[in-house]
């Protein structure tokens, strides 16, 4: 599967990172994105980070060109004044190709490396980008003398992307995840809307004119690229993510929006507005009742084999593995 006779396992300089072997296990229901170039939003962090699984400080899209560089230095000052604790610190860095990219890293890594968690990394096309930002950081870590490595996180943004997804899904150990940017996505694509994920009424169930039509019910926009998305993820070990619900008024479809996600495999959304945040640990929380459920099932086959009946359904090894997935998402929710 990952190629991996990479520099990644013959660190740079003593001190460098331990390779890294697995990802860390940790709940990441919500990516609660910070704009850290605005002193009202940086002060709320303390707070913030005890209703987040994780804090992301934003220094691409939505931050103003004249705000970059106070954004960046804002996030620095923000990482060293906060007590993170379990939950997660991520940035979304800007674009490799714009001006703020590189100082993005350098500054950033050479400053608070030691606290930060992963680099979300915008419109990625290929393997190639991932490789640039994986010997980048690799660089930066041997020079501060990190003790961890930085994991990598890329937003599925752009058509191109999409077409190498099982690359870019493979292109490094450092690779964390993955989220879908359906507003970038969609004006890579050429698709006429103006929303930022979600549905569309125009977008429906196609059926034929008549008696018995039922023409009503909308489709879901990103069913096939979420399918792909967490195909390529799971198949390399890393977690699919669906991003950013731009209708903060709209908390129903919002909810729709990630419980689609939640069902097809996705470990998290991103949120960017608080009203978004219940609605995430809600939804990436598995239902008790289900829960209950899939304990019966473990509880039912110890070993995992062999078939029984419970309230009258069918279980065997492929259910017991479903059940599983459900169970050990409940753990990490009680622990
Ligand atoms: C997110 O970055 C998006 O473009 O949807
Ligand atoms: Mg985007």
């Amino acid at each position: 599967m990952m190629k991996l006779p990479r520099r990644f396992f013959q660190p740079l300089a003593i001190g460098a990172p331990e390779p890294l072997r697995a990802l860390p296990v940790r709940l990441e229901r919500m990516i609660h994105f910070v704009p850290p170039h605005v002193e009202k939003m940086r002060a709320k962090v303390p707070d913030l980070v005890r209703q987040v699984d994780v804090v992301l400080g934003n220094l691409e899209d939505a931050i103003p060109v004249e705000a970059k560089l106070d954004a960046r230095r804002g996030f620095i000052e923000m990482a060293k004044a906060t007590e993170f604790g379990e939950t997660g610190l991520w940035i979304r860095m800007n674009a490799l190709n714009s001006p703020w990219g590189l100082d993005d890293l350098v500054e950033i890594v050479g400053a608070v490396g030691d606290k930060l968690d992963v680099v979300m990394v915008p419109k990625v096309e290929g393997a190639w980008d991932i490789h640039y930002v994986d010997q980048l950081l690799a660089q930066l870590e041997a020079k501060a003398g990190a003790r961890k490595p930085i994991l990598v996180h890329a937003i599925l943004e752009t058509a191109e992307g999409v077409k190498n997804v099982e690359e870019i899904a493979q292109a490094s150990p450092r690779m964390h995840g993955m989220s879908l940017g359906p507003a970038d996505l969609a004006a890579s694509r050429g698709m006429k809307t103006t929303r930022v994920g979600g549905g569309h009424p125009d977008y429906r169930v196609l059926s034929d004119p008549g008696e018995g039509a039922r023409g009503s019910a909308q489709q879901d926009l990103w069913h096939y690229t979420v399918a792909r998305m967490v195909d390529a993820c799971m198949a390399s070990g890393i977690k699919a993510f669906y991003g950013p619900f731009g209708d903060f008024s709209d908390t129903e479809a919002c909810e729709a929006q990630f419980r689609n996600a939640f069902l097809m495999g996705c470990a998290g959304a991103w949120t960017l507005h608080p009203s978004q945040i219940a609605i995430a640990r809600r939804v990436f929380s598995p239902d008790p009742d289900e829960v209950a459920f899939a304990r019966r099932i473990l509880a039912a086959m110890p070993d995992g084999t062999g078939a029984v009946m419970i309230d009258g359904k069918m279980q065997d090894d492929a259910t017991w593995k479903q059940a599983k997935v459900l169970a050990d998402l409940a753990d990490l929710v009680e622990a």
